[in-house]
């Protein structure tokens, strides 16, 4: 599987202070040299860690795949498209939230979804949507002509080590298989550590796993390079 490093938490801590350190680009180039695939940063509406110029700058870095998640915003259309990064993950997003806490609803807007991906996709932008591990969400995304979903691990991290774990990680091998039983390819993240993500070697064909919370927060203890690689090497199984 390969490794996406959201390097969202750098900039959280940078902007704590509001000026720069640490060197959100400097942590990209550390996750280049471990030999991670792509660098994952969310832009908010309310821009609270990443910033648009550190999307910018991070897209200009040279072999570095971009995959920005961003809200389904005729703003975020407009930047995905001048900036073509790699790829792009739809996200819901609420302003009061800590985190991404659930899935996007792809189908309670399907024809919002279908329209808003087109451009991106013609722009050969690899679009995914983050969904909950859910068939009718799956089936949406299927009609929508965008290549990826990305599963949110979220239940399974939260029920990882007690009696729930069986049942949320059974719905996500279910679901990833359902995906790809529709031509889809399946992307998985959030919540995931050093712990649990060794599980998600048992899904099949999973291409891509995005990790940002666990690393940073190793990487305060051991250093991003070493927090870094301990994650890429699980990630290789
Ligand atoms: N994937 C998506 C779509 C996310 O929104 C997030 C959190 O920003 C992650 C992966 C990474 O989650 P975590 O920081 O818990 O590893």
């Amino acid at each position: 599987m390969l490794l996406g490093v959201n390097i969202d938490h750098v900039a959280t801590l940078r902007n704590a202070r509001g000026g720069i350190d640490p060197d959100i680009i400097a942590a990209a180039r550390v996750c280049k040299v471990c030999g991670v695939e792509t660098i994952t940063t969310h832009l908010r509406e309310d821009r609270r860690h990443i910033k648009d110029a550190d999307a910018e700058a991070i897209r200009m870095l040279p072999r570095v795949r971009l995959n920005l998640e961003m809200a389904m915003t005729d703003e975020m259309q407009e930047i995905a498209l001048r900036l073509r990064p790699h790829a792009v993950c739809l996200v819901p997003e609420k302003r009061q939230e800590l985190t991404t806490e659930g899935g996007l609803d792809v189908e309670g807007q399907l024809d919002r979804a279908i329209k808003f991906v087109k451009p991106l996709i013609e722009k050969n932008i690899e679009v995914s949507f983050f969904i909950d591990p859910d068939i009718h969400q799956i089936s949406a995304v299927s009609k929508t002509g965008a290549p990826f979903i990305e599963l949110h691990t979220g239940k399974y991290s939260e029920a990882f080590g007690t009696e729930e774990e069986e049942t949320a990680f059974e719905n996500l091998k279910g679901a990833a298989i359902f995906a790809q039983n529709f031509g889809l390819k399946v992307n998985a993240g959030h919540g995931l550590n050093y712990q649990n993500v060794k599980r998600m070697h048992e899904i099949p064909n999973l291409v891509e796993l995005n990790i940002g919370h666990s690393i940073i927060a190793r990487s305060i203890f051991v250093g991003l390079e070493q927090a870094v690689k301990e994650m890429k090497t699980l990630c290789e199984g």
